[in-house]
């Protein structure tokens, strides 16, 4: 039985006093429970702070992204080992924003994920098609081969603790929530894949999670799929209420 995991993906959203008032509002209102994990992922500049004031509530904290490396001349990043010493545990790796802003390749997030694992980071690893890509029916075959880079030279061991978020491009931030049955149809084919790269049983340990458009009225149908073990969350974990009712639909 895979445990579900809701993640809010802040993206570059707040400022520290209303990250701070975000936990604040949300003390009281998240129910503290071994059902199921929920993760915020605020801008960076607000992870420690955020880290410290999450020790009073159910929840943990990830990163939006991170440097391979650990340490060296990368203005403006942030390496794996600065997360971990302030606490972070989850880092989100190959978000599309990142993928189509920042040039983000299969392969630089591969190097992520490799690194991330090497730090003891969970990384949550996203892929997902364009909507020119599923209307030429190429969704599993882009999906695929992303999973199949990311994944290249990481251990079995290592990936049955990874999480992966699929999120059709078209459905972020448009209000477009792909249909339950859909999300579930591609969440299975990368568990399919993920079975061919080590075993059925690693396959059916990682969680899986859904992500675009999904809010507080469409959380529990996509949660009751059979392949669907979560959510990762833009505008909808903005709000602490709304947060609080994604992450008791996990639960
Ligand atoms: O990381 C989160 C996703 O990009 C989904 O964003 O919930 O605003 O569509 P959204």
């Amino acid at each position: 039985m895979r445990k579900p995991i809701i993640a809010g993906n802040w993206k570059m959203y707040k400022t520290s006093d209303e990250a701070v008032a975000f936990v604040d509002a949300l003390a009281g209102k998240l129910k503290a429970t071994d059902k199921a994990d929920t993760v915020i992922c605020p801008p960076a500049p607000y992870l420690a702070a955020l880290v410290e004031k999450s020790k009073e509530l159910p929840v943990q904290i990830g990163a939006q992204t991170m440097h391979e490396e650990v340490e060296g001349a990368f203005t403006g990043e942030i390496s794996p080992t600065m997360l971990k010493s302030v606490g972070v545990e989850f880092v989100i790796l190959g978000h599309s924003e990142r993928r189509q802003y920042f040039n983000e390749t299969d392969e630089s997030v591969n190097r992520k994920v490799k690194s991330a694992f090497e730090h003891n980071l969970t990384p949550i690893v996203c892929v997902g098609e364009s909507l020119e890509q599923r209307e030429d029916n190429a969704t599993a075959a882009i999906v695929s081969e992303q999973v199949k880079k990311a994944f290249a030279g990481i251990s079995e061991t290592d990936a049955s603790s990874a999480i992966v978020a699929y999120e059709p491009i078209w459905a972020i931030g448009t209000g477009r929530t792909a249909t339950a049955e859909d999300a579930n149809e591609v969440c299975g084919q990368i568990r399919e894949v993920l079975a061919e790269l080590y075993s059925e049983s690693a396959a059916q340990s990682i969680r899986i999670q859904y992500g675009g458009s999904v809010k507080p009225g469409n959380i529990k149908e996509l949660l009751s799929m059979s392949d669907i073990d979560g959510a990762l969350v833009g505008g909808a974990s903005l709000d602490p209420e709304s947060f609080a009712a994604l992450a008791e639909a996990g639960a």
